[in-house]
């Protein structure tokens, strides 16, 4: 599958021949000035929760592609009261067949509040599974128990992690997430982007190895097949 990496937790996949972009925190971000929002292409736009670095440009790509938003339940009320009308909800345990293919929602272990102070329901992990691959997206999330039940739907070709500790799983418990996933090839996402979630690189692509795991970062703005 085709993956860019747009910094911090905002990434998009072609999946079944669609855009899908996820969790978009792009034009706040001083790491990824580099980065036009106005031609980020996108069919879906898939929220993990409310926070403010995974939903800030949510609003303004919708606007501008007309995507369809596949989020929780309060976030998908909170959009359509900002005029944004072509959303979908969805909650955790929920799997729905789009035109590009299915996504199941799991459970992630963290906070939602939305920007506004609104209540932003409960965190979302996303397995996505298309004609050309099967991915999960845990979003921000602790290492939990909850992971392990995600072989049992998904035979993953690859996942996406958070790995800058602090707000969510840091490199080590990650480890251990793509271990109960069952998945040898992990994107890291969710660090460096703020003084709290810097890490070493280094250090991070050697914890991953040590365990024979791959762990990828990718440069901000750049596209890989995974
Ligand atoms: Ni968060
Ligand atoms: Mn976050």
């Amino acid at each position: 599958m085709e993956f860019t990496y747009y910094g911090h937790a905002s990434f998009a996949v072609k999946a079944g021949g669609k855009n899908i972009l996820f969790d978009p925190f792009i034009s706040h971000n001083e790491l990824a000035k580099q980065i036009d929002i106005n031609k980020i292409p996108a069919d879906y736009i898939l929220l993990s929760h409310g926070h403010g670095d995974h939903v800030a440009d949510g609003i303004s790509i919708a606007q501008r592609t007309g995507a369809k938003v596949v989020c929780n339940f309060e976030i998908h009320e909170w959009l359509n009261n900002k005029g944004i009308a072509n959303t979908h909800p969805m909650n955790t345990g929920g799997k729905w067949n789009f035109d590009f293919g299915t996504v199941k929602c799991f459970v992630a272990q963290h906070s939602s509040g939305l920007p506004d102070g609104s209540y932003g329901g409960n965190p979302m992990g996303f397995v996505i599974s298309a004609d050309n691959g099967t991915f999960y997206y845990s979003g921000d999330t602790a290492l939990t128990f909850d992971m392990q039940l995600v072989p049992r739907y998904a035979k993953l070709d690859f996942a996406v992690l958070p790995i800058g500790d602090n707000f969510t799983m840091g490199m080590d418990d990650a480890v251990e997430a793509a271990k109960w996933i069952q998945c040898k090839k992990i994107i890291g996402v969710h660090y460096d982007t703020f003084g709290y979630i810097k890490i070493d690189h280094k250090k991070a692509i050697d914890t991953f190895k040590k365990e024979g795991i791959e762990l990828m970062l990718v440069d901000i703005g750049k596209t890989i097949q995974v």
